[in-house]
């Protein structure tokens, strides 16, 4: 079992360093770990943000733990020189097509959340996110418009192909679920969601115990924090998929909570190879003080071991001592506590082996 380590920039570092000691906690047999450079990190020492060797470790890899990318210096560079290239480059160079953002309440923590306790008991949903297509990979630029302005365009786009492959993915995950899918789109302005939405209803014949819905993305973020606990399984493209996660995150209590895997087609011989990431960037606002709330890294650890290498039992000790971890009022800064990283993780660390 190989699992490639790719801290990255700001927190990224300081919330992958906490992950690995939880995975070292655990002492699997026959894990090999690598570490690589990537974001603002790699361009320093070598002059490109994904450098060809970062890539290969994460192809020879069965699973890579990514921390986040992105440097308020990178803002000044070159669109493909920017940090945030890597984490595009890698989902489209490893085919990674789905991205899962689960969310959910934590029993007892309703109060984490800033909706009332009786909305935030009934969360539960997966945002089951397209990630190689959609405005962040069409073409785009600058342009001079008749009056003489600077003009940024960016195309949106997507085929009836990758739409069938990422629905597939929403139903069979809502079919080891509460067997519902809420497709989000914009199909009353966008030629694009008209598409994603035909695309999606087709599909939905191959899963005839499915409920599927549809709802405008405006709709639905007013949905979410209206009434979150009606979601199941959100399917939906990269753009509405990014800041509906967010959002979500946001209903469950922190940012700093939630996980994320990015999955292909690729199997590993335990599992689906795919690169696992906190939903957060690198937080450069808090970057080096120590206050980064490590759990979404742990819980993209645990999601890892489930996922790629087939390890559900770990994965589901770990989900559980991040959860005493909580319980026991172990709170990080973002949640309103004095907790720091090293302190979460430590906390974690000896919860997990005491379960
Ligand atoms: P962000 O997620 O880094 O931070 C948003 C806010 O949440 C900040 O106030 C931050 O302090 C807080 N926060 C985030 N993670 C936290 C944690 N684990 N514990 C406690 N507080 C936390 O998003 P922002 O500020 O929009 O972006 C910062 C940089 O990260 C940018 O360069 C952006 O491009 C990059 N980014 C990278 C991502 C990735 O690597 N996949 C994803 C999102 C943003
Ligand atoms: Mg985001």
């Amino acid at each position: 079992m190989k699992i490639a380590l790719l801290p990255g920039d700001g927190i990224g570092p300081e919330v992958v360093a906490a992950a690995r000691r939880v995975l070292d906690a655990l002492a699997l047999p026959g894990l090999v770990l690598f570490e690589g450079d990537v974001g603002m990190a790699a361009y320093r020492r070598h002059g490109h943000p994904l450098p060809a060797e970062t890539l290969e470790m994460a192809r020879a890899a069965d699973a890579v733990l990514f921390g986040a990318v992105g440097d308020p210096e990178g803002d000044n560079l070159p669109r493909e020189h920017r940090p945030e290239a890597a984490i595009l480059g890698l989902r489209a160079e490893l085919g990674l097509f789905a991205n899962l953002r689960p969310a959910a309440g934590w029993p007892g923590l309703e109060h984490l959340s800033p909706l009332r306790p009786e909305l935030a008991r009934g969360i539960d949903l997966l945002v089951v996110r397209e990630l190689n297509g959609d405005v962040y990979f069409g073409a785009k630029g600058e342009r001079t418009n008749a009056a003489g302005e600077r003009e940024g365009w960016d195309s949106m786009s997507y085929c009836e192909s990758e739409v069938r492959r990422i629905a597939h993915t929403a139903f069979a995950a809502a079919g080891k679920r509460r067997g519902r899918v809420t497709s989000v789109d914009k199909a009353n302005v966008l030629e694009t969601s008209r598409i994603w939405r035909e695309t999606v209803v087709e599909v939905a014949r191959d899963y005839p115990d499915i409920r599927l819905d549809h709802l405008y993305v405006d709709n639905a973020a007013m949905q979410m924090v209206r009434a979150p606990g009606q979601f199941d399984v959100i399917l939906t493209g990269n753009l509405f998929g990014d800041i509906l996660s967010d959002q979500a995150s946001a209903v469950v209590g922190s940012i700093g909570l939630l996980p994320s895997a990015s999955l292909g087609e690729r199997t590993t011989g335990h599992g689906t190879f795919g690169l696992y990431e906190p939903i957060h960037g690198s937080a450069p606002d808090i970057a080096g003080h120590g206050k980064a709330n490590p759990l979404a890294a742990i819980l993209s650890l645990a999601m890892l071991l489930r996922h790629s290498l087939g390890r559900e039992a770990d994965a589901g000790r770990i989900e559980r001592a991040v959860a005493k971890t909580l319980g026991d009022g172990v709170l990080g800064a973002d949640l309103g506590g004095t907790a720091s990283t090293e302190q979460i993780a430590a906390a974690v660390v000896s919860n997990l082996l005491s379960i």
